[in-house]
């Protein structure tokens, strides 16, 4: 079993580097199947959702070669087969993006249903209405999707819910399918806009990614491109909490400020300094933090994968908080594990009420998401003596070197293997 464990204290004081964005990879590579032509694709953040990603590409007969840290050589033209098992897709995700590339390459695809981060029920009704929309039969069974169309035709889809995943599906299927597509209610995530820039790369005709109507004209080909994927938002609101919390001095660079405005918002809400450049900014936090209401909501309001962080920072203000939950049914798990630090936090249904003590104090936590590692890692390192964290494959999920980077601004922070204590007293007594 792998635990970070962190020695909290420091100021967290230099430059960090931000990767890739994680829910822009995970899109992207998919996308990658409907090209006729290799593509080589730059910024990919080294993450296990990516490796993931990458293994599937494989598993289809696609050539996977890694040019450099970050950059990869993507040879789609071997691609034989429209299926991806359970072994993959259970383990994240994002893994229904290759619906909509793999029905939108053969009219066909069959894929396991999708594992990922355990946020309360995650339904992809949506999902499966775009792909019925635009024509093609579905059977669920056994725990596949089975997808398949004579010929895909664009048609009007209009969203129930803003649903991220949901538009990137619609996306990638219509791309090629014949005529027009529509989607309207889209959501405008930043991936969302990355995906459109990525296929328009290749030749499709995207409209409107980033505003709430969506068009596409269908193409009959998609060529090879040369792409860098954007920066991840949500690593870089990450490390502002960090060094925030830490009272820290931080430039966190290779961003695009545009994508956190609504984080910059209410962290300088909250008290912390940020002052903006081109493609950086620097977070320092000399006053005392102040209380805040916050509601998460689909972009440009304030996002999802940010509440735990934001609210982790909030257990260090002066006052009542109230961070309300808008997206996730179970987005609060977290909280049970910063109350072991000190925390003063009840949750109500979608809101969580945080009575700000100023403090925290290491302890033995577990993280239960990707988000909530996140957060116990920003309490670890605002906290006073050490936090162990356990389950920090959740963490690998998303964070490209989380541990290294942190270090590298002065935090102590390791990743150390322990033996499972209750695991082996099992062996010895069985
Ligand atoms: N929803 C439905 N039906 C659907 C799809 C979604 O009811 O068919 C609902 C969900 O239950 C949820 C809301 O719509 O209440 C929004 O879900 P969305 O589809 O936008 O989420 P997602 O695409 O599954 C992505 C990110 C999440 C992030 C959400 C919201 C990826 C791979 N995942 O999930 O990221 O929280 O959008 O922004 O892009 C994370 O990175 O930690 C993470 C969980």
């Amino acid at each position: 079993m792998d635990k970070y464990i962190i020695r909290g204290g420091r100021r967290l004081e230099g430059e960090v580097v931000i990767s890739g964005a994680k829910n822009a990879a995970v899109a992207i590579l998919p996308a990658i199947v409907l090209s006729e032509e290799p593509c080589i694709v730059d910024n990919v953040p080294d993450i296990s959702d990516v490796r993931i990603c990458l293994r599937i590409l494989e598993h289809l007969g696609a050539q996977v070669e890694k040019l450099g840290k970050d950059c990869y050589r993507i040879d789609p033209t071997t691609i034989n087969s429209y299926c991806v098992p359970y072994e993959y897709a259970k383990k994240m995700r994002a893994s229904y993006y290759f619906l909509g590339a793999l029905l939108g390459k053969f009219n066909k695809a069959r894929v396991s249903m999708p594992g990922g981060c355990p946020l309360g029920d995650r339904p992809i009704d949506q999902h499966l209405m775009v792909f019925s929309d635009l024509g093609a039969k579905q059977d669920l069974s056994q725990g596949m999707v089975d997808l398949s169309a004579d010929q895909l035709k664009g048609h009007d889809i209009s969203f129930n819910v803003i649903t991220v995943g949901g538009t990137m599906n619609a996306i990638l299927a219509a791309v090629k399918a014949e005529g027009l597509t529509v989607i309207e209610n889209a959501a405008r995530e930043p991936h969302v806009v990355d995906l459109a820039n990525f296929l328009n790369s290749m030749g499709a005709q995207i409209m409107g990614a980033g505003t709430e109507t969506i068009k596409i004209k269908g193409v009959e080909h998609l060529y090879g491109t040369n792409y860098t994927v954007i920066p991840d938002q949500i690593e870089a609101g990450t490390f502002m909490v960090a060094a925030a919390a830490t009272r820290g001095d931080v430039l966190v660079k290779n961003i695009i400020p545009t994508h956190l405005k609504s984080i910059i918002e209410a962290m300088e809400k909250i008290g912390v300094d940020i002052e903006i450049f081109d493609d950086s900014l620097r977070v320092t936090a000399k006053k005392p933090f102040t209380k805040l209401d916050i509601k998460t909501a689909p972009h440009p309001r304030f996002p999802t994968d940010m509440q735990p962080q934001i609210s982790t920072l909030l257990t260090l203000a002066e006052g009542v908080s109230k961070v309300t939950e808008a997206i996730w049914d179970n987005r609060f798990e977290y909280v049970k594990e910063l109350r072991r630090m000190g925390a003063d936090i009840t949750v109500d249904g979608k809101v969580a009420v945080i009575q700000g003590t100023g403090k925290l104090s290491g302890a033995p936590v577990k993280a239960c998401d990707l988000r909530a590692g996140a957060a116990l890692i920003i309490a670890g390192l605002a906290a006073t003596g050490v936090t162990e964290i356990e389950d920090i494959f959740h963490v690998e999920r998303g964070y490209d070197c989380m541990e290294g980077k942190l270090r590298a601004l002065g935090a102590e922070i390791e990743k150390r293997s322990f033996p499972d204590p209750v695991a082996a007293e099992t062996e010895a007594t069985a």
